[in-house]
């Protein structure tokens, strides 16, 4: 369990790019794509397996397979761009969907949209959000997706702050996360400092000019 800061070369300088406010629409798109391939498949390092026997052309060998199902939870909406990212990595993972917005006075999440594939208790299930920033909307999504039956959950992200690392590990010990960085902290806007702006906007190139 805990908090994994995933330490790779090409996780800091693509990190490098996303936070850089030159960084045009297609390039922060790529990178935020290409880091949620990186940090995701750290994430899912855990997962159990089962054997599986294969033929090769030569003989019979020894191989193995994923034993349960994974389903991908996007926290709208700069989740989806994550969650599109690793639906190319596993393109059997049902996308459910937790929609919420943050009160921009309260700081508070207020849902207002959710959907979860089926039998979601013997699913591995993998919420992604970019920012993990007051921890109040990730710990908001895993109240509502263990209410829902979840009891094998991950979170992954990209940027992270001491606040939110400290709310999401209080609230939900068990539910591991990972993320590229954690930065110095919150402005009083509840934004990540230095972070990267708004992920949602800067996902979507609908940042006010
Ligand atoms: N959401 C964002 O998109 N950016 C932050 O810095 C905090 C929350």
């Amino acid at each position: 369990m805990g908090c994994h800061v995933v330490d790779h070369p090409l996780i800091r300088e693509k990190l490098t790019t996303l936070r850089d406010a030159r960084t045009p629409l297609r390039g922060f798109r790529a990178a935020l794509h290409e880091l949620s391939l990186l940090i995701g498949y750290e994430a899912l390092r855990t997962l159990g397996e089962e054997p599986l026997a294969v033929t090769t052309p030569l003989r019979e060998c020894a191989g193995s397979r994923v034993r349960d199902p994974i389903y991908l939870m996007p926290i709208l909406r700069a989740g989806l761009g994550m969650a599109e990212a690793l639906a190319e990595l596993l393109p059997d993972a049902p996308v459910g969907h937790i929609g919420m917005f943050r009160d921009e006075v309260t700081l508070e999440p207020q849902p207002y949209y959710l959907r979860v594939p089926p039998d979601v208790a013997r699913a591995n299930v993998v919420c992604v959000d970019p920012m993990l920033a007051t921890g109040n909307s990730a710990v908001s999504a895993i109240d509502q997706l263990k209410k829902c039956g979840a009891q094998r959950l991950r979170l992954v992200c990209i940027v992270g702050c001491p606040e939110g690392v400290a709310r999401m590990t209080a609230a939900h010990p068990d539910v591991p996360i990972f993320l590229a960085a954690i930065d110095d902290g919150l402005n009083e806007r509840g934004y990540i400092v230095p972070g990267l702006g708004d992920a949602g906007d800067r996902y979507y190139g609908t940042a006010p000019a």
